[in-house]
């Protein structure tokens, strides 16, 4: 597991953290991150996972793969990835039990191959 600061205007303002899995899945990363609230909206989470993934594909030869999940209640979160160049690959019924609900989980996924079409 990496974690990344990420930083604006010289401060830590949020984190984005990459994780490696192993075994027959050795060849996915998992990627996730939060921003601080005062600095939602200026696209610094596109440009974090833009950047992120570049790093991960170019840092790691053999990954085929690098995946984030979003709680089907978050379409900032699934905007953050689709400006990114993720696909939405599936929704996880019931995948989530959070703070009491039982809520589906959206699986976004970009390839290595996806990196040459970079989205503008
Ligand atoms: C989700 C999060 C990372 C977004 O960060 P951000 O820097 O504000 O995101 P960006 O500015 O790069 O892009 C946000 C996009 O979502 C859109 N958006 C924001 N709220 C939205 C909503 N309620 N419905 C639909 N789209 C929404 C914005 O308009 C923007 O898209 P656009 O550029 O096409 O207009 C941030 O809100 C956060 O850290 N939340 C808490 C932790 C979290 O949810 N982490 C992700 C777990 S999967």
């Amino acid at each position: 597991m990496i974690e990344f600061a990420i930083d604006a205007d010289g401060a830590a303002v949020g984190a984005c953290g990459v994780h490696l899995l192993d075994d027959v899945n050795a060849r996915t990363v998992e990627l996730g991150y939060w921003l601080g609230v005062g600095y939602w909206g200026r696209s610094i989470a596109t440009a974090t996972t833009r950047g992120a993934t570049a790093h991960v594909f170019a840092t790691l030869r053999e990954l085929a793969r690098v995946e984030a999940w979003v709680f089907a209640w978050n379409p900032a979160s699934a905007r953050v990835l689709e400006k990114a160049g993720f696909t939405l690959e599936g929704r996880l019924r019931a995948r989530v039990h959070k703070d009491g609900v039982t809520i589906d989980q959206l699986a976004y996924v970009r390839l290595t191959n996806e990196l040459r079409d970079e989205p503008r």
